[in-house]
């Protein structure tokens, strides 16, 4: 059921000693660009970085960001926004597809911010040699869980209103 694989995504931040393939990178992509997309712009853009230096270079992005340096592989998720000002919106939408997806497959990965913070994004579009106009979203480091974290609910009646707020 599409639920286990949506309660059971959960942030993981310590990796097996375990590669992905290229295949499943391919697999993981193919379901991040299913994702809704205003307009079917589709602006979004993906750098698949498993190179060690690149991966530690990203990994001192932020306070936050260290685990980028063990994942196997790294996405880097971008959008272009001349082609959508939704290229924000659909890059989020996108690397859930992607969370999701990587959790179906016994893979975990964790969701890295860099928008909006401009320095964040500055460090990655330097060191990847990201073009202007192409905006950075997020990190997501991904590889096979080194220990299993459990599935849970966080559905709250609080945050649910009917007919009116
Ligand atoms: C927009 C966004 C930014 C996040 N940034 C980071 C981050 O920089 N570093 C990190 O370790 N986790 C980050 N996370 C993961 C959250 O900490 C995590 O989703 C939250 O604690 C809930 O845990 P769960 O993902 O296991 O359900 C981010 C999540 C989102 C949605």
């Amino acid at each position: 059921m599409v639920l286990d694989a949506i309660l059971g995504r959960r942030s993981i931040r310590d990796y097996a000693n375990r590669p992905v393939s290229e295949e499943q990178v391919k697999t993981l992509l193919e379901a991040a660009m299913a994702a809704p997309s205003a307009s079917d712009r589709r602006p979004w853009q993906f750098i698949v970085v498993r190179d060690p230096e690149l991966r530690r270079g990203l990994a001192r992005t932020h306070q936050f960001s260290g685990m980028a340096e063990k994942a196997p592989v790294v996405f880097v998720v971008c959008g272009d926004e001349q082609a959508s000002a939704h290229w924000m919106v659909d890059g989020s939408a996108a690397t859930e597809n992607l969370l999701v997806q990587a959790t179906a497959m016994g893979l975990g990965g964790c969701w890295v911010a860099i928008f909006p913070r401009e320095e964040r994004e500055r460090h990655v579009r330097e060191l990847l040699g990201i073009p202007s106009g192409i905006r950075v979203l997020c990190l997501v480091p991904l590889g096979y869980p080194a220990a299993p974290k459990p599935p849970r609910t966080r559905y709250e009646e609080r945050c649910v209103h009917y007919d009116r707020y």
